[in-house]
């Protein structure tokens, strides 16, 4: 599938992601589709970047959400983003 982040659109930068993303893949799935954490493909990016800072900071809690505070602790608000707008073209 042709990824078009912010205008970066090559397959490179395609590739560069897919490869951050084998850290949620256990989780969510290859694609987001879902797993043990939820489904995230297709949701709108603005809702994944703010659970995922959420997480991060301490205000988004749910009944797993140390699964995903330990996972973004280490992760840059830029990563955050990269994720999130992998997942909502999904
Ligand atoms: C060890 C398993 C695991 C891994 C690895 C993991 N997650 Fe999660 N994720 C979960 C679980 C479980 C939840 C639900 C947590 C809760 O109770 O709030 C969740 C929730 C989320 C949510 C909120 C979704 C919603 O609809 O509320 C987002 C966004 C998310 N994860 C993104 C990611 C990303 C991006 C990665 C990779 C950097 C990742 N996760 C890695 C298990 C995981």
């Amino acid at each position: 599938m042709l990824i078009i982040v912010n205008g970066y659109n090559s397959p490179l930068y395609a590739q560069d992601i897919k490869e951050k993303t084998v850290l949620c893949q256990g989780c969510h799935g290859v694609s987001g589709e879902g797993g043990i954490g939820p489904k995230l493909a297709g949701q709108e990016a603005d809702k994944i970047l703010s659970d995922l800072m959420g997480y991060k900071n301490g205000t988004k809690k749910g009944p797993q959400s140390s699964l995903m505070s330990s996972m973004v602790a280490a992760l840059k608000e830029e990563d955050l983003q990269e994720f999130a707008t992998f997942y909502s073209g999904q």
